[in-house]
């Protein structure tokens, strides 16, 4: 979703700014633009089509102060007129914004009943006509920020350049906001890998602050006392310089064969490490495992594994359903939250509800310096590195592994745990550079007239299931149901007829009998039918396809989802559609 980027250093700002911009476009974007500064006086450009550095960005002048976004639509069509910065009607200053202004409509009709000119369908918009009008009653731009942003309703962060004095003022509140500070030079951003390849260093911006930065310099006031802040700077492990797709076509394929690497990177995690969360766990009266799409389908894993392998009280519950839950929930119960990007606006707004229950938190995320991290009492990263495909793969498999670990170490076989990743990453090389990529590509080919496909899982295949439907359907659009097997003959079992493709997926367990024989059912019934899971179910009978995964046991239904990224990712090749940036879809769903 939108995205932010401010820069006040010694470069070229054009070009750090279209760079930062580029490496937020995996957020989903629609629209983009900059605003720089030069010689106090604002210059703006605004599209609709790829970021990039083109003649009329080229042409702009030169300049070491400036703003950025990348827009996903809320308010108003795709167009250049509604993408941002937005500039105040003198020119003197302009401003981008992440979020929804809940108020707009009543802060809308008070502008049109008072004859002000509104030229976009934007909610930011509204921001920067309030502004004018709050500087009008003569209070200085600063000021009459601060005193229109406590208008906003709703989780909203702004950036504004004031071509008066050079200065970026932003206010967070909600959508994430974080500084990075280099070497004479200052990025301000909606997450640190748009800065990374320039400084390690960075403070988090919280919600209520507002930042002021200048040259070599900025400040963080606490609007809620307005005073201010001792910051922290905290370090970054990693300096990502470049993030590029090597050798491969599309981010999707480079991040589903990173698995046998990201595999291993989920369980740095030792005894000491885990130590105090499975305590907590032990002692909590039930663990809810929480999150929204990919991330709530491991939490349904993670729920599993701590059940049936810890015998722990766990259940997982989507993030924007949390209010059903809210009568039961306890403060002795524990939560905890997965995301990738630890910024999406259902799940914090269920932790900050269950915060307030007295609940202790603890969180898988896969980027540094988020929210979710933050309103955690206990941090923990998933080490997959950047994740740039909308869809989600490989942190799917690390937040896995990561819960498989994690209940092996309550039961005391953490190594036991470990070593068992450490095979299934090993398998998995082999998985990926044998013939299996060419007869993924071959079955996908038989799916790309399919218009409606089924998935059936059980148990520990329950989750993998829904996630390889909802990996297939992110990407090549088409209608696949994930479901449980023992759905099957109380109603779902009227839409299959002739050719409809199935999917059975199957571990060495006790529920493989109950999908072997669901899936005879649907053969009986003229579907075309195809294995995924474990090499002793390879029935010619049964199965017209079948893919073999690695593993075994309990472990195997981590792997059992990697066929489905492959066959989401060659038939969406084969479809022709956009890869790595799926129609409507944005990686970091910071809004509701
Ligand atoms: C994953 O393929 C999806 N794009 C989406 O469902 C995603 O998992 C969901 O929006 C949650 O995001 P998060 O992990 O960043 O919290």
């Amino acid at each position: 979703m939108c995205g932010i980027f401010g820069y006040i250093g010694k470069r070229d700002a054009k070009r750090i700014i279209v760079e930062g911009l580029k490496r937020l476009e995996y957020r989903g974007y629609d629209s983009w633009g900059i605003a720089l500064l030069e010689k106090g006086k604002i210059h703006q450009y605004r599209d609709i089509s790829e970021i990039s550095t083109n003649k009329r960005i080229l042409d702009l002048p030169c300049s070491n102060i400036g703003i950025g976004h990348t827009r996903w639509a809320t308010h108003g069509g795709v167009s250049k007129k509604n993408a941002h910065p937005h500039i105040s009607l003198t020119k003197d200053f302009t401003l981008v914004q992440n979020g929804i202004v809940e108020n707009f409509e009543d802060l809308k009709k008070d502008l049109i009943a008072k004859h002000v000119t509104i030229k976009s369908e934007t909610d930011t918009e509204i921001i920067v006509r309030l502004i004018e009008e709050a500087r009008n009653k003569e209070k200085n731009l600063k000021e009459s920020i601060i005193s229109v942003f406590e208008r906003l309703k709703g989780r909203n962060t702004i950036a504004v350049l004031d071509s008066k004095n050079g200065k970026i003022y932003a206010i967070r509140n909600g959508s994430p906001l974080i500084l990075g500070i280099g070497k004479e030079e200052i990025f301000l951003a909606s997450d640190t890998l748009s800065f990374s390849p320039y400084c390690k260093n960075i403070v988090v911006v919280d919600n209520l602050e507002m930042v002021e930065i200048e040259h070599n310099s900025f400040k963080v006031t606490d609007l809620t006392n307005s005073k201010v802040k001792n910051v922290t700077v905290t370090k970054l492990k990693y300096l990502y310089e470049d993030i590029d797709k090597g050798e491969y076509k599309h981010y999707m394929l480079k991040e589903i064969v990173e698995q046998s690497n990201t595999f291993i990177n989920a369980i740095a995690y030792s005894e000491k490490d885990l130590q105090s969360l499975s305590k907590s766990i032990k002692q909590s009266s039930r663990v809810y495992i929480i999150g929204a799409g990919t991330a709530g389908f491991a939490a349904g894993q993670i729920a599993y594994f701590l059940r049936n392998i810890g015998g722990i009280d766990a259940q997982d519950l989507r993030s924007y359903e949390f209010a059903s839950y809210l009568p039961i929930v306890k403060p002795t119960d524990l939560i905890v939250a997965l995301s990738q990007s630890g910024e999406t606006a259902d799940t914090i707004e269920a932790l900050e509800e269950l915060k307030k229950k007295g609940c202790k938190i603890a969180s898988l995320v896969n980027m540094l310096g988020t929210t979710i991290s933050r309103l955690s009492d206990y941090q923990f990263f998933s080490n997959a590195g950047p994740e740039i495909c909308v869809a989600s793969t490989k942190v799917f498999t690390s937040q896995c592994v990561w819960g498989y670990i994690l209940a092996k170490n309550i039961v005391g076989d953490l190594k036991g745990g470990k070593r068992e990743i450490l095979t299934l990453a090993k398998e998995l090389k082999t998985f990926f550079s044998s013939k299996n990529l060419s007869s993924i590509d071959e079955i996908s080919k038989k799916l790309v007239k399919q218009e409606h496909m089924f998935i059936l899982g059980k148990g520990q295949n329950f989750n993998i299931a829904l996630e390889g439907s909802l990996k297939i359907k992110e990407i090549s659009y088409k209608h696949v149901e994930g479901f449980a097997a023992g759905e099957l003959k109380h109603g779902v079992i009227a839409l299959i007829e002739k050719g409809t493709v199935v999917f059975g997926i199957l571990s060495n367990d006790r529920d493989s009998k109950d999908i072997l024989s669901a899936m005879e059912q649907v053969k009986a019934r003229g579907a075309f039918t195809i294995g995924i899971g474990d090499k002793k179910f390879k029935k010619k009978d049964v199965f017209d396809r079948y893919i073999v995964t690695p593993g075994r046991d309990i472990a195997s239904s981590i792997t059992n989802v990697i066929p489905f990224q492959l066959i989401s990712y060659y038939l969406s090749v084969r479809l022709g559609n956009n890869i790595d940036k799926p129609r409507n879809l944005a990686k970091s769903v910071t809004v509701k």
